[in-house]
């Protein structure tokens, strides 16, 4: 099959565009280098253009016949999206319209979309499964919220096959294919606290530590970026038979807090983290766990990282070889 990969410069999507050409497929990577990285698209063709600009977006079109596509493509930070709306909204909703009437164009009818947690705002039950209250309490969120509810409308109206799938915290990497989280501004846990124990960092800020959770951090649950991949190609083959849109979340279901996490690291690294207690950080609920029970149930996913060592030595591979 052939694949847009859309976001394919970037972490989650150069993983994505990894395992699709390991299966054999043909990928086309779409990305406007943002906040991608050129030497991350080692699979497939890099076509350089703008989901805002529906004259680039043509180009990624004019390859060939494409069979299904894959949208990682967004702003992605939840403070920056609460201080900058209009460009969250821009990018993330107008953005996936341009994708969405192109793909419409060219008679593509099948679509993965990248959703996230935030969609859910602060859990109201220990486990956030897809009945879950679906409440953002940031632009971010409420910015993928919309395009799921554009999917389902465009489901009804122009039977466009698509399926949202709900990432909780995506980590790790894969040091043996050169690819790994790399963000200019990084705000992320594990890629900070490698970076501080390596010394290419400032010590470790642990945003708040009065939360009501065991060790007063807050609790998230990690999932590999790889087994965020697999997902994506087990719903490609959901769509075969299932209609619609549909939506998934996507965790290994069991949750860490950030002391946990750094203390899982200083291991892995055979060093001690340097860290300091910080103000709790805007937009942060305490816990934020998935269920997955229904992914694994009708998506037959079954993540392979499932230790958070694992997880953090995959990641300490790609990062001790960064030059940052
Ligand atoms: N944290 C620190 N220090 C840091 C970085 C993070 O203490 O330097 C803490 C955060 O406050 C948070 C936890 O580590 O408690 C995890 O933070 P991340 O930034 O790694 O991830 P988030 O949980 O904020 O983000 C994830 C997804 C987003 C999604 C969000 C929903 O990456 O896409 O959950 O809240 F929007």
């Amino acid at each position: 099959m052939h694949f847009l990969v859309c976001g394919g410069a970037g972490y989650i999507g150069s993983h994505m565009a990894q395992w699709l050409a390991a299966q054999g497929h043909q990928v086309t990577v779409l990305d406007n280098l943002s906040t991608g990285h050129r030497e991350a698209v080692r699979w497939g063709e890099l076509v350089e253009a703008d989901l805002l600009d529906p004259a680039s977006l043509e180009r990624a079109f004019a390859g060939g016949r494409i069979d299904a596509v894959m949208h990682f493509c967004a702003s992605s930070l939840v403070g920056e999206s609460v201080r900058e709306p209009y460009a969250y909204y821009r990018n993330n909703v107008a953005g996936t319209l341009n994708l969405l009437e192109a793909m419409r164009r060219h008679g593509v009818e099948r679509l993965v979309f990248s959703s996230t947690a935030a969609v859910f705002g602060n859990p109201v039950s220990e486990l956030i499964d897809e009945d879950h209250p679906k409440s953002p309490i940031n632009p971010y969120g409420a910015s993928k919220l919309m395009v799921e509810r554009i999917l389902a409308d465009a489901a009804s109206a122009y039977g466009l096959r698509s399926i949202a799938l709900r990432y909780f915290n995506a980590a790790g990497a894969l040091p043996q294919h050169g690819i790994g989280e790399a963000h200019a501004c990084e705000t992320h846990l594990i890629p900070n606290v490698l970076k501080a124990a390596l010394g290419h960092g400032p010590a470790l800020k642990v945003f708040g530590e009065d939360y009501p959770t065991p060790d007063g951090t807050c609790v998230r649950d990690y999932v590999h970026v790889q087994d965020l991949a697999q997902a994506h190609a087990l719903a490609l083959d959901y769509m075969d038979t299932h209609p619609g849109a549909h939506a998934f979340n996507l965790g290994n279901g069991r949750g860490f807090s950030v002391r946990e996490v750094i203390a899982a690291a200083a291991e892995v690294a055979g060093r001690d983290i340097p860290c300091e207690a910080a103000p709790r950080r805007a937009g942060d609920p305490a816990v934020l766990v998935a269920s997955s029970v229904r992914a694994r149930r009708e998506l037959g996913w079954s993540p392979e990282w499932t230790d958070l060592h694992a997880i953090i030595e995959s990641a300490w591979g790609w990062h001790r070889d960064q030059a940052f």
